[in-house]
């Protein structure tokens, strides 16, 4: 089973190869019904409710053309969350920008997948566990939550949309890795695995994998059906392309070109993003600390999957 998402899958992956187009993630919303210990958005909250009204999006998808943009990948928190979800992804395409929505899938009930379906959005589920224990230690929720997503992922799939499940690799989940990947791939849905990345405040160690269970995990599955991360085989995967066709539109306005350092750029309620991603003097910073080898950077000794939608596993 190929693990990226079909005709566009390929298009998108060699742009962001050549770092063509800006395929930004926007964050509708900081509110999550699940708590995941890895999440690199932990401080969202069932509670915290910042979020990019309807009106403010309309005008960012006018504003995301302008500047590049052909696809656009709504998140979160979870963007499910947001009251206004649906009239989100019609704004999307209505601008013919095609649309990806990350999700653990839990609201992804019939009736939301009924008004998406013509929208032909292609989706990213994210599960993280085969086994409901495993579910409720590692999503921080009631394992039998997974029921209800996998439930989900299927009838997305039934419904004609695309959908791909996420596994993010971690010390209490990685033995059961291959145990999901043969789950999915007998059920003809693709397979994106990432690496726990390290978050900024370092909260998240504790849970990174061990280096001998990656070892384990690599030699369970395999070879032949594992892409190596960028850094280990840059001929076979992507570099980073944050700040060049990546960056994220925080729910409370910033805008970031990396996902996990969560660096500053600007912020679209002040300016325009044009203004941002073309002139500002930190996103040029931040190009030279992704781009030059000989600048004092973080991202040159970054363990970060380069972008979480491109799988480790592909067919
Ligand atoms: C922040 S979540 C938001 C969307 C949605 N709530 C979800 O879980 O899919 C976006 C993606 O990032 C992944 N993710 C979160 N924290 C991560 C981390 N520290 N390392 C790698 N992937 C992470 C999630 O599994 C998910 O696939
Ligand atoms: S469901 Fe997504 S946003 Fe929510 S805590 Fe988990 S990874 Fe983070």
């Amino acid at each position: 089973m190929v693990g990226n998402l079909g005709l566009l899958g390929e298009f998108e992956r060699e742009a962001i190869r050549h770092r063509l187009f800006f395929t930004p993630l926007v964050e509708i919303t900081d509110a999550c019904n699940a708590r995941c210990a890895f999440c690199y958005r932990r401080e969202s909250s069932p509670v915290k409710k910042t979020e990019i009204p309807l009106d403010v999006i309309k005008r960012l998808v006018r504003e995301l053309k302008k500047v590049g943009a052909f696809h656009v990948k709504l998140t979160g928190g979870e963007p499910l969350c947001h009251p206004d979800y649906i009239e989100i992804v019609k704004a999307v395409r209505e601008q013919n920008l095609s649309v990806r929505t990350v999700s653990n899938g839990i609201l992804f009930t019939k009736d939301v997948i009924a008004k998406v379906k013509k929208h032909y959005i292609s989706t990213v589920i994210s599960l993280n566990a085969i086994r409901n224990d495993t579910y409720a230690s590692v999503m921080g929720i009631d394992g039998r939550f997974l029921n209800t997503a996998m439930d989900n992922v299927k009838r997305i799939k039934d419904a004609g949309l695309d959908v791909a499940v996420n596994f993010v690799l971690n010390r209490y989940n990685i033995d059961e890795a291959p145990e999901f990947i043969e789950y999915w791939e007998n059920h003809d849905i693709p397979v994106l695995v990432a690496r726990v990345s390290p978050s900024v405040d370092g909260q998240n160690s504790e849970l990174l994998a061990t280096d001998k269970q990656l070892y384990q995990y690599y030699h369970s599955v395999d070879r032949e059906r594992i892409v190596k991360h960028t850094y280990d085989d840059p001929n076979k995967c992507l570099r980073c392309n944050a700040g060049y066709n990546m960056g994220v539109l925080a729910a409370n306005g910033d805008v970031l070109a990396c996902t996990i350092l969560r660096l500053k750029i600007g912020n679209f309620y002040k300016d325009s993003l044009s203004d941002i991603w073309y002139r500002n003097e930190e996103i040029l910073r931040y190009r030279n600390m992704v781009s030059d080898p000989q600048a004092e950077s973080p991202c040159f000794s970054c363990d970060v999957n380069p972008d979480f939608s491109y799988p480790l596993v592909q067919g």
